[in-house]
This record gives structure tokens, C-alpha cells and sequence, in this order.
């Protein structure tokens, strides 16, 4: 139908552009011969697997199918199999159906299969069965057994003999890293992959698995790891065991030294910097001991530790403080103190007066009870400090009401006096007052 029309479009641009003629005609006939009728799917199968092949017809009037092998012998012709190969076996035969299985599918099965519909003129559909190959098992090789921190490493993978050729992909731990890929193609057709990776390691490398993951359309889950084991040299960090505080004349110093590395550092050293280290410092394996400390004994000590890979160390600074001076222990203070505080945030002036009278005469009451059972320290200074806000709080409270009274106070005095010193009677008065006539009546009120 289709070519048809490409024909007849052909046909009537041909006469509208005469010159375009020759793509015209190379379009029509280039344009494939869809078969309607008769469909078949591509088969890809994994060696020594089975492939279905299918030819499938739509509308089919009666037309024979058969399915021919790629060196055209007719494998089935309609449900009877002329070929000898008994790998091939019917699956369906119907009216718009010829399905056949492969079983134990080599590589020399691959091909173009072809399928055929007796029709006039005949038709055919083609199923490419591809056979997949999957590679041998990964294999992993380290150049370096034993790595170092800071090294650059390198490991290859192999993915051999395989059809079509796999893809290498390489994880350190739980990040991808790219490896430089070689495919080689081998005299029977297969291909064989080497992925190389190098990276440099660091510390955090040790014990971390290199997989190398290989991807083919034949295999699931096919990889291969290897640990790695990184040498490093010593972290070192030195711990004060004693004293907890200052450091302080008189005191005895305790000092140990930790260090950690692969391989492990056999022994670590004290050493002073630019000194010695004082003459009866006792030294026991990583730990450094110095009684009676000493303002002379300031300065950086300085412990080392090394190993195969290289050496470090850590420093403390002995700045030695003069010897403790005998001071009072600061007591701690009770917790009524803030309701008494949050109590002031009341907003009517009267309130907040009661309330802070029975709450202090409460916080008060609570602390002696608190003396009196437990050994517990009020902090004299703390009650002070409170006593003091609250009756500061209270004069502030006073103020303001003080002044709210005497503003209204003396307002009406104002009025009275500036009216009165001219005027027979008050209400004279208030008329020759400052105010003027329009507040006269509402302050006439004020005195009656
Ligand atoms: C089948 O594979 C061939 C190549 O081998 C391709 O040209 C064709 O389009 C494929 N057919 C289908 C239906 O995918
Ligand atoms: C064969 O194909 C027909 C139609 O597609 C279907 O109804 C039938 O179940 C198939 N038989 C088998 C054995 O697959
Ligand atoms: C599959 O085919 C191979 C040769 O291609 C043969 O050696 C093998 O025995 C066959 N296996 C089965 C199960 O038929
Ligand atoms: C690590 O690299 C340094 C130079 O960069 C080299 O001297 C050392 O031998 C290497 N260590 C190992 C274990 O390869
Ligand atoms: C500290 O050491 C110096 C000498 O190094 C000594 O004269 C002094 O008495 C020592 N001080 C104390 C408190 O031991
Ligand atoms: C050690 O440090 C103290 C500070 O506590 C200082 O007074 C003293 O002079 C220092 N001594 C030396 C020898 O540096």
C-alpha cells in the first residue's frame, strides 16, 4: 500500500519538478519492501542456550510459511522439518504462526534466518540470531602486593574470550574510577578486554576492596575484588594522663605518647626540643613521667615514632604555672533565684509587687530549708545579687507609679493654678485656662 503511494507522490512530484527526477526514483526504491504480512524479531542467545525463532503472519489466506537457515535449506516448511538437525524442534505451528527452538545453539548457528510467506509474489522476513559468548571469570593482578600511602599503584582485570567484547568498570570501595580499557580480538573471533587502573593510594585505602566489574549481555553480577593493604607511617598523639588542670609548680607531669601505623612502629622517643629533657624524667615505653615540675622544665617535648614508610611526631608544650594558691570554692546557687525573675514580667505593677514579696519571702524560706537538710552552699553572694534586683526592680516600680501619680497630680494643679489667678470661681477659671473652650466642659467634669 504504502509503496503505492510513495509512488504515486513520486509520480506527481516527477512532473512537477522534471529535474528532480533521478532522487525521485532512488527514493522509491530505496524505501525497504515492508512485508505487512509477516514479522519475525531478532534473537539473541547465549551459547549452548536455546533460541525461539518466530514467524508470525497477520491476515494469513492460506499462504504456506516456512523458515529457511542461513545457507537458505528450508529448516520447517509449514509444520514438517525437512532438515536433519534434530536441535531444531516446533514449538507452534497455526495459521499465523511458525515457531521453532534451537537448542544448544553454537556459534556456528549464527546468521540471517529467514522467514517466507508463499504469497504472490512471496514474502520474506529476516531474524538475525545473534550467539552471545560470555567471558572467562575475571582476573584481577596487583603490580604492588603491599602498597604505601602517597604511591601511585596500578592493577589490571581481564576479561577473556568473550562475544561481544566486555566492559570493565572499576569500584575502590563505593567510588567508580575509570580504568584505561585494551580490547584484543583473538584468532576465533573472541574478544579479550584488560582494563588497566592506577590511582594513588592513601592511608584510608587499607583494607578497602578494588572490584573490577565486567559487563556482557551473557553474564549477571560478574566481578572480581581484591583488598588492598596500605602501608603508613605512625599517627602520633600524645595524651596528658596527669595532671588533669594546670600544670603547676610542685605538680608530678604524666605524659603518654600513642602511636599508630602500618606496620606498627616497634618503640616511640621523648626528646626535648633545643634542651634536654630534665635529668630525673623517668621514661617507660611511651610513657614520660616528671615529678615535682618545675618552672625550669617549660618548653616543647616532642615524641617520635617511626616505620618502614616514614617518621612522625607530636609535641606538647610544658608551660608550668606557679604552684596553687589556697582560694575559696565557689558555691553554687539555688534555683528559686528565677522565679523570682520570671515573676516580674507580670504586667500589673500591683501584682508584681505582692508576688515578689511572697516569692522572695518563699525563696528565702527554701534556702534555709535546703541548708538545713542537705550539705548544699547558697551562694551568699547569689541572694545578695537577687535582693538587689528585686528591690531595685521594686524602686523602679515606684518610680513610675510615683510619676504616673504625680503627672496626673499635678496636671490638675496646672489647670487650677494658671485659671485661678484671674478668675472669680474655678469654672471661670478653667475657661481662662491655657486649655481653651473646647476642653473647658470635659474638665469641668474633673471637679464636680
Ligand atoms: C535485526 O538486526 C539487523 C542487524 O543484524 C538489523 O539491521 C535489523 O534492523 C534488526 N531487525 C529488527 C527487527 O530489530
Ligand atoms: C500457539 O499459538 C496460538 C496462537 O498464537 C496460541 O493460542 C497457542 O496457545 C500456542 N500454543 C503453544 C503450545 O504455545
Ligand atoms: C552441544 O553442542 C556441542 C557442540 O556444539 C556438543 O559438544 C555438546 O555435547 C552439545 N550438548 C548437548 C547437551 O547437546
Ligand atoms: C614509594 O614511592 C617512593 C618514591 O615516590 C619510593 O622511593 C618508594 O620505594 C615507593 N614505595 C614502594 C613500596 O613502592
Ligand atoms: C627549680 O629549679 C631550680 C634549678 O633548676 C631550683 O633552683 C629551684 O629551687 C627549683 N624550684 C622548685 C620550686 O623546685
Ligand atoms: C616558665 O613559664 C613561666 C610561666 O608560668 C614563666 O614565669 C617562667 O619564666 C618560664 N620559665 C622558663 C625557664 O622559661
Amino acid at each position: 500500500m504504502s509503496e503505492y503511494i510513495l509512488y504515486f507522490v513520486s509520480f506527481a512530484f516527477l512532473h512537477l519538478r522534471m529535474h528532480h527526477q533521478l532522487i525521485y526514483v532512488f527514493l522509491s526504491l530505496s524505501s525497504p519492501v515492508v512485508s505487512q504480512n509477516l514479522v519475525t524479531d531478532n534473537v539473541s542467545v547465549v551459547e549452548g542456550e536455546m533460541a525461539i525463532i518466530s514467524c508470525r503472519v497477520k491476515d494469513n489466506d492460506d499462504s504456506v510459511i516456512q523458515l529457511l537457515n542461513p545457507n537458505r535449506q528450508t529448516i520447517y516448511f509449514r509444520d514438517m522439518r525437512p532438515l536433519k538437525d534434530a536441535r531444531f524442534q516446533l514449538v507452534n505451528f497455526s495459521e499465523n504462526e511458525l515457531r521453532v527452538s534451537l537448542s544448544n545453539v553454537s556459534l556456528s548457528d549464527e546468521g540471517r534466518y529467514v522467514c517466507q510467506l508463499y504469497t504472490d509474489p512471496p514474502q520474506e522476513a529476516y531474524a538475525d540470531i545473534t550467539v552471545l559468548i560470555p567471558p572467562g571469570n575475571p582476573i584481577i593482578e596487583a603490580r604492588d602486593e603491599v602498597l604505601s600511602e602517597g604511591n601511585e599503584t596500578e592493577m589490571t582485570c581481564t576479561a577473556m574470550s568473550s562475544k561481544p567484547a566486555a566492559t570493565i568498570r572499576w569500584m575502590k570501595g563505593d567510588k567508580e574510577l575509570p580504568g584505561k580499557p585494551r580490547v584484543e580480538l583473538t584468532y576465533d573471533k573472541m574478544y579479550t578486554v584488560t582494563s588497566r587502573l592506577t590511582f594513588t593510594v592513601s592511608k584510608e585505602d587499607d583494607g578497602v576492596p578494588v572490584v573490577c566489574i565486567v559487563d556482557h549481555p551473557a553474564v549477571k553480577d560478574f566481578q572480581a575484588q581484591k583488598y588492598l593493604e596500605v602501608q603508613y607511617k605512625p599517627e602520633v598523639k600524645i595524651v596528658v594522663e596527669f595532671p588533669q588542670g594546670l600544670t603547676r609548680e610542685g605538680e608530678n607531669l604524666e605524659l603518654t605518647c600513642k602511636a599508630k601505623g602500618k606496620p606498627q612502629p616497634q618503640r616511640v622517643s621523648w626528646v626535648k626540643v633545643d634542651d634536654d629533657v630534665p635529668s630525673h624524667a623517668v621514661i617507660t615505653g611511651a610513657d614520660l613521667y616528671i615529678e615535682n615540675l618545675n618552672k625550669s622544665y617549660n618548653g616543647t617535648y616532642r615524641c617520635m615514632a617511626s616505620n618502614a614508610v616514614g617518621e612522625s611526631f607530636d609535641d606538647y608544650i610544658l608551660y608550668v604555672y606557679d604552684a596553687p594558691t589556697t582560694t575559696p570554692k565557689p558555691t553554687t546557687a539555688t534555683t528559686t533565684t528565677t522565679t523570682i525573675i520570671t515573676t516580674m514580667s507580670y504586667p500589673e505593677a500591683n501584682q508584681v509587687l505582692l508576688s515578689i514579696h511572697i516569692e522572695f519571702a518563699f525563696a528565702l524560706l527554701s534556702d534555709s530549708r535546703a541548708g538545713e537538710g542537705a550539705p548544699r552552699t547558697v551562694d551568699h553572694a547569689v541572694i545578695g545579687g537577687v535582693v538587689a534586683v528585686v528591690v531595685f526592680a521594686m524602686l523602679c516600680l515606684l518610680i513610675v507609679l510615683g510619676r504616673y501619680f504625680a503627672r496626673h497630680k499635678g496636671t490638675y494643679f496646672t489647670h487650677e493654678a494658671k485659671g485661678a489667678d484671674d478668675a472669680a470661681d474655678a469654672d471661670t477659671a478653667i475657661i481662662n485656662a491655657e486649655g481653651g473652650h473646647t476642653n473647658s466642659d470635659e474638665k469641668k467634669e474633673y471637679y464636680i
